[in-house]
């Protein structure tokens, strides 16, 4: 059985456009493959907090100590043992909701999603690939302002995943967007995408 990690930070639920780009894309893998399973996180939902002083200090100690099996942990080794990755989020404040950047700094662990080493850093995650999904209010397109998309690709090659697929929907909030329009065409791109990824 292979591992899909599926974060869901489609803070806006049933209203979410995003969500519904996830939710095809996920919706074409499990039907064209039974062997791989799928774990759901709504990355909002979950018990974790960003770092304050008194939990740095303590996750620094019990790196010190060596104790990655620490159940501080545990998200950290989902992630880094998942086969593949999937992402959808929308587009807030020109990069993602800061819920997914509170799951992104638990999971960001020296020693299990990645290392660092004289050369520098290098990965340490199983996975395969990421596939993101996501929507944008405006249009980005030859602007140097998109910085959701280009995070996560920066942070595959810090955790060892060599390739990176993103499927957007943009200019949905923008006057006069032929909103069903465009999200047809990213809803079928997100199928077809989803039809081409293999483990
Ligand atoms: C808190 C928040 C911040 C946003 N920031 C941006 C932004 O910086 N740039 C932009 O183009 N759209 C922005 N938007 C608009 C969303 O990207 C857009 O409406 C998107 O389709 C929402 O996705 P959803 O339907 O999945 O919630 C923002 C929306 C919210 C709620």
């Amino acid at each position: 059985m292979k591992k899909v990690l599926v974060l869901d930070a489609c803070i806006r639920r049933e209203e979410s456009r995003t969500k519904k780009l996830l939710d095809r894309a996920v919706g074409v893998m499990k039907e064209l493959h039974e062997d791989w399973s799928f774990e759901i996180l709504e990355v909002d939902r979950l018990s974790i907090r960003f770092f304050d002083q008194e939990s740095l200090m303590e996750r620094d100690r019990l790196l010190a100590e060596g104790r990655r099996n620490h159940p501080r942990f545990d998200l950290a080794h989902q992630f880094a043992e998942a086969d593949a990755i999937v992402i959808g989020a929308p587009f807030w404040d020109l990069s993602i909701p800061a819920a997914l950047k509170v799951y992104i700094e638990n999971i960001s662990v020296d020693g299990i999603t990645f290392g660092c080493n004289a050369e520098g850093l290098y990965g340490k995650c199983k996975a395969q690939w990421m596939y993101f999904l996501t929507t944008r209010g405006c249009a980005f397109e030859n602007t140097d302002m998109e910085n959701g998309a280009r995070y996560l690709e920066g942070l595959c090659k810090m955790f060892g995943i060599d390739a990176f697929y993103e499927v957007h929907a943009e200019g949905l909030d923008m006057e006069g967007a032929e909103i069903s329009r465009l999200m047809e065409a990213a809803l079928a791109e997100a199928e077809h995408v989803a039809e081409g990824l293999v483990l």
